[in-house]
């Protein structure tokens, strides 16, 4: 049957929602078509730290799109709780960047330097001065970075939120409808097909996470977007031992308002497996009381992994297709789609709207990979 939306978007996780979301709060109609359920892969997956910082290795514009889509988060949830009913806020004191060696300390102090010219607090402390503010930290952390501005967000919660403020827009999101071809004209997608439907619309954004590539490729455009899996699992401990997230060079440490620390993640090339491996959580139950020595004593709470859609220079891909004139890219956000999910809404629902693109996307282009 063929049915019809202005904009079809590709992939029901938090990138295809917030495009979606903020296309429909400009009145256009939105249908998002997701293989599998809403969520259920890398956004549901995922720790939900807002670290432009700690995940950069360098400035550049990876840290300004950071910089500017944390700067929109309180508006971003504040509004979504409006529309969803759904409280999302998490109350975090920040982030601590904890090096265990010389070495680790070394790079800390390095990156302190371009750290302090972005406006973002970032406070060099000493080990003894960061198990001040954290008393659980392990003795061995020898320098921390403190980042107040660096939150976590629960991240299933948000996706739950964004899904039900689409729905309130009117976006239909259909599940279980896996892609299965295009229909074009010149350079125009006419429809997109799923195995029962046949959806025509003006414009289409790919947010296939990890499953980007081949989309592309039915459209000869190469987003080299490959999956790299992320384990992660769950302890709970009374009395919470840690208020702010520990990050640190081999995993970090999230506390949950619920009492869960969240301790992640490994990165390994492990095609679309999405199981947890003995070696993975191995490691991760090392590494947490490496950090926090009483985690020792936390009982075990649960484990799952998620598939980061990572590029070979592992920033995201935004933007209009090459060669395409209403297809967008919406996809390879890697280890930041909870960060980026404000400004890519922004960025590629102005890029389908307006024919002026968002001045930062520019270094996000396909065109690079062509
Ligand atoms: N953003 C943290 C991770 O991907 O593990």
């Amino acid at each position: 049957m063929t049915k019809s939306a202005d904009v079809i978007v590709i992939g029901a996780g938090i990138i295809g929602l917030s495009v979606a979301w903020r296309l429909a709060k400009a009145g256009v109609s939105v249908i998002i078509l997701e293989q599998g359920q809403a969520g259920a892969q890398a956004s549901g997956a995922a720790a939900g730290m807002l670290a432009p910082l700690s995940e950069a290795d360098k400035p550049g514009p990876f840290v300004e799109l950071g910089i500017a889509s944390l700067r929109m988060y309180p508006d971003f949830v504040a509004s979504l709780k409006e529309e969803s009913g759904l409280e999302t806020e998490c109350v975090s004191p920040g982030l601590l960047r904890a090096a265990l060696n010389a070495e680790e300390a070394e790079a800390l102090q390095t990156a302190n330097r371009w750290q302090q010219a972005t406006g973002l607090k970032a406070v060099l402390l000493s080990g003894e001065e960061a198990r001040k503010i954290e008393p659980g930290l392990s003795p061995d952390i020898v320098v921390a970075t403190l980042s107040p501005d660096e939150k976590q967000y629960e991240s299933p919660r948000l996706v739950r939120a964004l899904a039900l403020a689409c729905a309130r827009r009117g976006v239909q999101i259909i599940e279980n409808a896996p892609v299965t071809g295009f229909q074009t004209f010149g350079d125009r997608v006419e429809q997109v097909r799923t195995l029962t439907d046949v959806w025509e619309g003006s414009s289409v954004v790919i947010a296939g996470g990890a499953w980007s590539k081949a989309i592309g490729e039915w459209l000869g455009v190469n987003l080299p977007v490959s999956p790299i899996r992320g384990q992660i699992l769950s302890l709970r401990a009374l009395p919470p031992p840690i208020r702010y997230t520990v990050y640190s060079h081999a995993g970090y440490l999230v506390p949950r308002p619920d009492g869960r620390i969240v301790v992640g993640a490994t990165a390994e090339e492990a095609g679309f497996d999405v199981r947890p491996t003995a070696g993975g959580v191995a490691h991760l139950l090392m590494m947490a009381p490496a950090l926090v020595p009483s985690l020792k004593e936390a009982v075990f709470d649960s484990v799952w992994a998620g598939l980061r859609p990572a590029t070979p220079d592992r920033l995201p891909i935004l933007g209009l297709l090459p060669g395409w004139r209403n297809v967008h890219a919406a996809c390879g956000h890697f280890r930041n789609g909870i960060l980026l999910a404000p400004i890519t809404g922004e960025a590629v629902a102005l890029s389908i709207l307006s024919p002026d693109p968002h001045p930062m996307i520019e270094p996000f282009r396909a065109d690079r990979f062509q």
